[in-house]
């Protein structure tokens, strides 16, 4: 008897030290939101891609004057643009229309350029920043591209799989591939990319989650549950559109922490301020949560 535990314990042991198990990932923590402020978005803009920066303009004496804007990708063939918008107006102060068979995706800036995905292809297209009517052409390894951020040092890809790929910013070619995992279930579909304090926030095609990745393990670290802003969305646009889609477009201001979201179609853009919600509560909704978000 003695004999038997001791060899299960020593089994046990040597099961341990030869192979050491991961570190389990903790629960996700579950957030909800508030709505700060609404602007108006242009509900003929398919949003794809989004993106914060300040739109700086100098007068005669070169006093620089900043307003809140964005860098918006749209897609649908025949649609597709890569514009600069302000936040204030929604409107765009300056476009470049993409050739009518591309469908343009996600949308990252990196230093003084600008890299847009495009859907069901490798290619990228490439702009400075100072003259939007110049792009050059990109190959990246993947074979889609839909969402696109940056971690200040390398581009951050999801190709609509399970993956995010980390993409050398010039060459373009692969450095690192992580698997989003939650609860050991991979999680698919990631759709817009967004970089805030550490973490890949991606919204999950085809729903109203957000998952905030831990970019090292590729384990969701929160869930953001954004239902109710489509909602409020079509309520908005009633009078001007029937078609307003999915939620899509993430913004990160990290001058001053404010988070922006939008959809496809959507005649509001919304700065919304993320909560945690109490232990407890998301535990006891986690299974809930999953549910809705991972397919
Ligand atoms: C960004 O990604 C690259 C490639 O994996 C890595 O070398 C770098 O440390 C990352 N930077 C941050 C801030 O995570």
């Amino acid at each position: 008897m003695v004999g038997g535990i001791l060899l299960a314990a020593t089994a046990v042991y040597l099961a341990l030290a030869q192979a050491p198990e991961p570190v389990a990932a903790a629960n996700p923590k579950v957030f909800v939101y508030e709505t700060v402020k609404e602007y108006p978005h242009d509900p003929t803009a398919f949003t794809q891609g989004l993106e914060f920066e300040p739109r700086c303009t100098k007068d005669a004496k070169g006093v620089e004057t900043c307003v809140d804007a964005f860098w918006e990708s749209t897609g649908m063939r025949g649609e597709s643009q890569l514009r600069r918008v302000d936040l204030a107006t929604g409107q765009a102060t300056h476009q470049s229309q993409l050739p009518n068979e591309d469908f343009g995706e996600g949308l990252s800036s990196f230093g003084d350029r600008l890299v847009q995905l495009l859907w069901l292809t490798n290619k990228v297209y490439i702009y400075p920043k100072g003259d939007l009517t110049t792009r050059t052409e990109g190959r990246t390894p993947l074979r889609d591209g839909w969402g696109i951020t940056s971690n200040g040092s390398a581009l951050v890809v999801s190709d609509g799989s399970t993956m995010l790929h980390w993409l050398h910013p010039d060459t373009l070619q692969s450095i690192r591939s992580v698997q989003v995992t939650d609860g050991g279930k991979p999680v698919r579909y990631l759709n817009e990319l967004e970089w805030v304090n550490g973490e890949v926030w991606a919204n999950v095609w085809q729903t109203e989650c957000i998952a905030r990745i831990d970019p090292a393990s590729g384990h969701v670290r929160g869930w953001m549950l954004l239902h109710g802003l489509r909602a409020q969305a079509i309520q908005a646009g009633r009078s001007q559109n029937t078609r307003i889609d999915v939620l899509n477009g993430i913004a990160h201001d990290p001058a001053t922490g404010r988070v922006f979201v939008t959809g496809k179609y959507w005649p509001r853009l919304f700065e919304i301020r993320p909560k945690a919600m109490p232990r407890r509560a998301a535990s006891a909704r986690l299974e809930n949560v999953r549910q809705q978000c991972i397919f």
